[in-house]
């Protein structure tokens, strides 16, 4: 079986970090977005990994994780040269995926159910696609789907007036026929070929759409506030990310735990934490920072005020003044 991420996305809701980096390489705790969706796919012993990214990300992401050497996985690149949505970007891939089921992965999404379910039910012939869902709060940002019977009825791209709260999340099993489907669809109103419209499609042929619901941690990083929510939830919630490298140098500091600090970091008279993830290379002086993204090389000191609920871009430089009687003024 292989597996497929879509990363081709341009991130727009994330500028201007999106300017200059793909939306899917956005740390969070440190650990660019896309390697969790990797790491998924290894764990179910998926070692065939298709990314669908538009050329212009081809040399940050190909630069990230090269050709899955580093992984012991083999990693292809295919290119989608138009945003015209998540059915098209998996209908560029049917040469790479060829006969076989595979896994679907958005690599904006951050999941925490395991995906075995779905593997299963294509792998061993007993659905054409299988769905992970999860009750979510605002049902119009979602494709939401409606149970009847245990069996899915419909399947509608973000509804104006949702019949249910039970969202699709951005994992996905299918077999070859989800391909034929999709040259079956139009696009949406908002002009993309939707991957809902597809998976409908099936189950308008009869074919067996299954389904999970999970209510594990599931994030779609696509905003600001999300992002800070998915940090703030994988340092709380993995250990392994609540650590601070070995290089790190810290001088008269309070660490509130979790938080993540990356090498060659230095810092002073700081407070930092909780949920900080501070990136490689930054020097930090006097500084009370909670609840925040600190990207690579920033250089901060002597700030007045306490930094809280922010992300601060790679190589930003912030700096207060320093009265010497112990009053700092930005
Ligand atoms: C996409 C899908 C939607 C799904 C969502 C999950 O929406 O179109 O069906 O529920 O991902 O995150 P997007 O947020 O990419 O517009």
């Amino acid at each position: 079986m292989k597996g497929l991420i879509l990363c081709a996305g341009k991130g727009s809701r994330l500028y201007p970090f999106t300017h200059s980096r793909p939306k899917t390489l956005v740390p969070v705790a440190n650990t660019p977005l896309l390697q969790f969706s990797i790491v998924k796919l290894m764990e179910l012993g998926i070692d065939e990994i298709g990314i669908v990214i538009h050329p212009s990300q081809e040399m940050s992401i190909r630069g990230q994780f090269g050709e899955g050497e580093a992984l012991g996985i083999s990693i292809s690149y295919i290119h989608q040269n138009e945003a015209k949505g998540i059915a098209h970007a998996v209908k560029q891939a049917q040469a790479y995926i060829s006969d076989e089921p595979f896994l679907l992965l958005l690599g904006d999404n951050l999941i925490s159910a395991s995906l075995s379910t779905l593997k299963d039910d294509v792998e061993l012939g007993e659905a054409q696609a299988s769905l992970l869902l999860a009750e979510v709060k605002v049902a119009q940002d979602y494709g939401i789907v409606e149970i009847q019977d245990e069996r899915i009825v419909s399947i509608e791209e973000k509804p104006v007036n949702p019949k249910t709260n039970l969202a699709v999340l951005g994992a996905y099993a299918f077999t070859k026929d989800i391909f034929v489907a999709i040259d079956e669809i139009q696009p949406s109103k908002r002009g993309e070929y939707e991957i809902t419209d597809a998976i409908q499609r099936l189950n308008d042929q009869r074919k067996v759409v299954s389904y999970h619901i999970t209510d594990q941690l599931n994030i779609d990083v696509g905003t600001i506030d999300r992002w800070l929510e998915a940090n703030r939830k994988l340092l709380s919630s993995d250990v392994s990310m609540n650590r601070i490298h070995g290089s790190v140098k810290l001088e008269n500091c309070a660490i509130v735990e979790p938080v993540s600090i990356e090498k060659d970091c230095v810092l002073k008279d700081c407070r930092i934490g909780p949920y900080v993830s501070v990136g490689e290379g930054s020097v930090l002086e006097n500084c009370h920072i909670e609840n925040s993204i600190i990207l690579s090389r920033v250089h901060s000191k002597h700030l007045p005020f306490q930094l809280k609920n922010v992300i601060i871009g790679d190589h930003s430089i912030i700096a207060g003044v320093q009265t010497g009687n112990g009053a700092d003024k930005p």
